[in-house]
């Protein structure tokens, strides 16, 4: 998107850059970011995830569709334009987090290939880890822990993810998860795999 006003300089050179904080933090900055539908299980896994990183020495930050929805972004809806909006400001705001040494759990449907493109261009693609995080909409439905599904079904939420608005399967994952067939400790573990050795530092 480009910008609206041609008089802006970015400072991007600080003397103390993010390789220092990197150095203090002991680690790598990277986005985590799962994708996935409603109730898939993403934000289950994120603060799970987290605890399991904190452990282990590692500052993380998680960034959730809901929360983010109830603060920065509560002036965006659902339609097409607004979740690229929505997820535009997420990808900027992970970048600050990385840019300061700190590993970013992001949990965000980001339904289309498109718009997860669209964040792993703003990121880069060499600080951005995507994990499906995949249970079957039938399962998703079933669990319904928010009771949208089913509103939604009956068409008093329009443009919802896996109904009445597409999920594409992700094409470009480092790893897929089945919440339906793992549990939550072997979740994590799986997780873990791929992201220790790019978080660990030296
Ligand atoms: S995204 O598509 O823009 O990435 P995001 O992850 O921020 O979505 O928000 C999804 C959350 O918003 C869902 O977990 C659900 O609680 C809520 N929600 C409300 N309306 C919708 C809708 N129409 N489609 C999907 N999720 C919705």
């Amino acid at each position: 998107m480009p910008s609206n006003n041609d008089n802006i300089y970015p400072v991007h050179h600080e003397i103390l850059g993010r390789h220092e904080k990197e150095r203090l933090l002991n680690q790598r900055a990277k986005v985590i970011w799962l994708t996935g539908l409603s109730g898939a299980g993403k934000t289950t896994l994120a603060k799970n995830l987290e605890i399991a990183l904190f452990n282990q020495g590692f500052l993380t930050q998680i960034l959730d569709g809901d929360n983010i929805r109830a603060g920065i972004n509560n002036n965006l809806g659902f339609t097409d334009i607004d979740r690229f909006e929505n997820i535009r400001r997420i990808a900027e705001i992970s970048k600050l987090f990385v840019n300061c040494g700190v590993i970013t759990i992001n949990c965000f449907i980001s339904p289309t290939e498109d718009i997860r493109d669209m964040a792993r261009r703003i990121i880069g693609k060499d600080d951005f880890i995507e994990i499906y995080v995949n249970a079957p909409l039938k399962v998703c439905e079933e669990r319904d822990l928010k009771g949208l599904y089913s509103r939604a079904r009956r068409g008093e939420i329009k443009d919802f993810t896996g109904i009445s608005s597409p999920f594409e399967t992700p094409e470009n994952i480092d790893i897929e998860i089945r919440t339906d067939m793992l549990s939550i400790e072997e979740s994590v573990k799986q997780i873990l795999e791929v992201v220790l050795p790019r978080i660990a530092y030296g």
